[in-house]
């Protein structure tokens, strides 16, 4: 039940002005703009004004506090306190969300990794738009997957198998729907305010008992540089904390896709791989640091999720998981059509693979979507070959475009011109986030 706003009415312009003129909205400001906005009050071009003083002006910590509390007033709340296994035993949540990159099917391992050690997982994922992908685009390469799932079938899923990767309903801080659309257009998404307030407003109407924030630094994120990925997760560990939910941030690293794959069936084909004890060393540490992080975070301090990869239980919650959306976990996945395979031009050190061209190749093939209503393209994507740190020689393929339509290669091929260095040398120089040794973790800093 979404809780209507029934304070005093303001003026729009007012409200544009005062934060134009780098003023402090009240709490009923706050509370009113949002409301009207949701009922459609507030015009396009007013939001989008304030929007752009927001960007520009910044909120305060309190302000901030506010305009979250009230996207999530504008919708529903889930409650998962009443969560139990079918013998019985309590079920506490935990969680776990990105903030985008290229390559990141960190979720599909990691859902059922965490459910392993008898924390229940409820994931509401989103689709793709842009360069990133998205966690349904992904799942739905599976044949017979289902994301749209009922309230009640979620919480069965969640009592039986411990965890669910499913869509938002449309109930959920459906303010957020509409200004993130609207962000989307106008510039506006960058604002590390409306960030924050955007992903935590989901995420505490959601409910969850604990949150563990993937906060993505480079490229190939929202967040170009190290100080703007730590003010955007300082914010969002406040407001998790302060709404009573056990929230850490990782900053991570996203100048490089994670892992060889952005696409969907075959980052789903990657992810399985983890959980079949192997796949990318990259994906396999961020998955087990998130798992490590999500249990702690949900008061489960003993346990050992990279044993759960290597010894199948893994496996096991993510094939139950499958079926139980009505996938068959062990069928083919679909693949692309055609291919095109692009080689080095050098021998040397592959020094780095930008990932917002790999990112922008792999939607120009099909993968993501321009439009929201645009369908994807289940086996498109980028396949590398190669990753930062190693030899290459001249003419040794280093990425294959994988589309079902061969006129978007030479589009994606434009986008990865530029997207990679290889270094005659012994790949000393690393461009991109380092630490002080210059060697590039993966995990850079930890916000609690
Ligand atoms: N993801 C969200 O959900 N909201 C944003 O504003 C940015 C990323």
């Amino acid at each position: 039940m979404s809780t209507a706003y029934t304070g005093p009415a303001f003026d729009a312009v007012d409200i544009i002005r005062a934060k134009r003129d780098r003023g402090t909205l009240t709490a009923d400001q706050i509370g009113w703009t949002i409301d009207a906005y949701t009922r459609g009050a507030i015009a396009e071009e007013q939001m989008a004004a304030l929007n752009m003083a927001i960007l520009l002006n910044g909120m305060g910590r309190t302000e901030i506090a506010q305009w979250t509390a009230a996207m999530i007033a504008s919708g529903e709340r889930m409650d998962f306190s009443g969560l139990r296994t079918p013998d019985g035993r309590v079920l506490a949540t935990t969680d776990k969300h990105s903030t985008g990159g290229v390559g990141d099917k960190i979720t599909l391992p990691l859902a059922p990794l965490v459910a392993v050690f008898g924390v229940a997982v409820p994931q509401l994922s989103g689709r793709g738009l842009g360069h990133t992908g998205g966690t349904l685009d992904k799942l739905e390469a599976i044949p017979g997957w289902r994301a749209e799932l009922g309230h009640a079938e979620m919480m069965r899923q969640l009592s039986e198998v411990g965890a669910v990767i499913c869509a938002a309903g449309a109930g959920l801080a459906p303010a957020d729907k509409k200004l993130y659309a609207l962000r989307d257009v106008t510039g506006t998404v960058e604002s590390i305010e409306l960030i924050a307030s955007s992903i935590m407003s989901k995420k505490i109407a959601e409910g969850t008992g604990a949150l563990v924030l993937d906060v993505k630094v480079g490229s190939g994120a929202f967040m170009k540089d190290v100080d703007q990925a730590r003010r955007l997760a300082r914010t969002m560990v406040d407001l998790g904390r302060d709404a009573g939910m056990a929230t850490v941030a990782l900053l991570t690293g996203m100048d490089t896709p994670l892992g060889l794959t952005a696409g969907n069936a075959i980052e789903v084909q990657e992810a399985v791989d983890v959980l079949d004890g192997g796949g990318p060393a990259d994906v396999v540490e961020l998955t087990v640091r998130l798992a490590q992080e999500m249990l702690a975070a949900a008061g489960v301090h003993d346990a050992d999720p990279a044993a759960a990869l290597r010894d199948g239980r893994a496996m096991d919650v993510w094939r139950r998981m499958i079926a139980a959306q009505g996938g068959d976990p062990l069928a083919a996945l679909p693949v692309a059509r055609e291919s095109e395979t692009l080689t080095a031009a050098s021998d040397g050190v592959l020094t780095r693979v930008d990932a917002l061209a790999v990112g922008v190749a792999a939607w120009r093939l099909g993968a993501g979507r321009a439009r929201r209503e645009d369908a994807v393209q289940a086996g498109a994507g980028v396949r590398l070959h190669a990753k930062p740190g190693d030899t290459v020689r001249a003419g040794q393929p280093l990425m294959t475009l994988l589309s079902d339509s061969p006129d978007r290669f030479p589009r994606a091929a434009a986008a990865l011109a530029d997207a990679v260095t290889i270094e005659a040398g012994n790949g000393q120089t690393r461009p991109g986030v380092v630490d002080a040794s210059g060697a590039r973790p993966l995990v850079l800093e930890r916000i609690a």
